[in-house]
């Protein structure tokens, strides 16, 4: 079977990503700061937010492997530095160790959120963060550059411009990269979103919609980008919200 590294695989989405790996006979390397509880092939503890802890973490990594999926996330309620850390800052590091890790034909996923597809993004901070080497770098650049309002938006934004931006790098070396960008979904850290964002406007969302995204929902367009089925998709922003944005592009919401 196919081998995949996973983080954010001890809650929520992550979850249910590693047990639809598993199940469909995969092999799933779990990285995150928890125990995960589905049966995955292997787990290493690692801290996210610490590039050494990566850099370890990707070191006690045996092999090669088909494909990276970023799914590890924490919401706006978290301190600002720290949710860039790991929303992007992580992302990008994690991303680029694995690269010669990963066999050709390989696939990257890094899961971003809607919160970061208000067009127009801020593109040019966004650029002048990724435009830092390092992930240290890319801290100490926000703390010079702190951006208004909840840094949740600001490091998704960064998260899918990364994954779009890194398209044709990564032709190259025979890989793919796309985002995945939910919309609320059921999953522990949903009351912290609805702190940030205000309960009243998530439960107006719930009431246009029918419902919030269960993890499956997520978890299934997330695979789908790194089977063969999706071969000449590679630098895409994947909105998976059941119409969300639809209605925020018309106002509705
Ligand atoms: P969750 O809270 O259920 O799971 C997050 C996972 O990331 C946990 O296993 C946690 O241990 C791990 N993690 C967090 N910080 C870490 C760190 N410093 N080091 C290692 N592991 C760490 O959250 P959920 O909902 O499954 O979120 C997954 C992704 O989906 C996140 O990137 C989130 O931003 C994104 N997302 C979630 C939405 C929602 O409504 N739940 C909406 C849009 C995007």
């Amino acid at each position: 079977g196919k081998s995949f590294v996973v983080t954010g695989t001890a809650s929520g989405i992550g979850h249910v990503v590693a047990t639809k790996l598993l199940d469909a006979g995969a092999l799933v390397h779990s990285l995150d700061r928890n125990t995960p509880t589905a049966a995955v092939t292997s787990h290493i503890e690692v801290d996210l937010a610490n590039p050494r802890s990566i850099d370890a973490a990707v070191e006690q990594l045996d092999g090669e492997f088909d494909g990276l999926i970023n799914v590890a996330g924490i919401p706006g309620t978290a301190p600002g530095d720290l949710v860039l850390a790991v929303n992007a800052l992580a992302v990008r590091h994690l991303t680029e160790a694995m690269f010669e890790r990963l066999r050709s034909g390989g696939s990257i996923v890094v899961v971003s959120s809607i919160a970061g597809s208000n067009w127009p993004l801020r593109l040019e901070a966004v650029r002048d963060l990724l435009a830092t080497d390092t992930f240290d770098e890319g801290a100490a650049w926000f703390k010079d550059h702190p951006q208004e309002g909840n840094a949740y938006n600001f490091s998704k934004e960064v998260a899918t411009v990364y994954a779009m931006s890194m398209s044709l790098a990564l032709v190259e070396m025979g890989l793919r990269i796309n985002a995945v960008l939910p919309g609320p979904v059921e999953t522990p850290i949903l009351p912290d979103f609805e702190e940030s964002m205000g309960k009243d406007n998530l439960d107006g969302v719930r009431g246009l919609l029918g419902r919030h995204a269960q993890p499956d929902d997520i978890a299934d367009a997330i695979i789908f980008l790194v089977t063969d089925s999706a071969r000449w998709i590679n630098g895409h922003g994947l909105v998976v919200d059941g119409g969300l944005s639809g209605g925020i592009l018309t106002g509705v919401v």
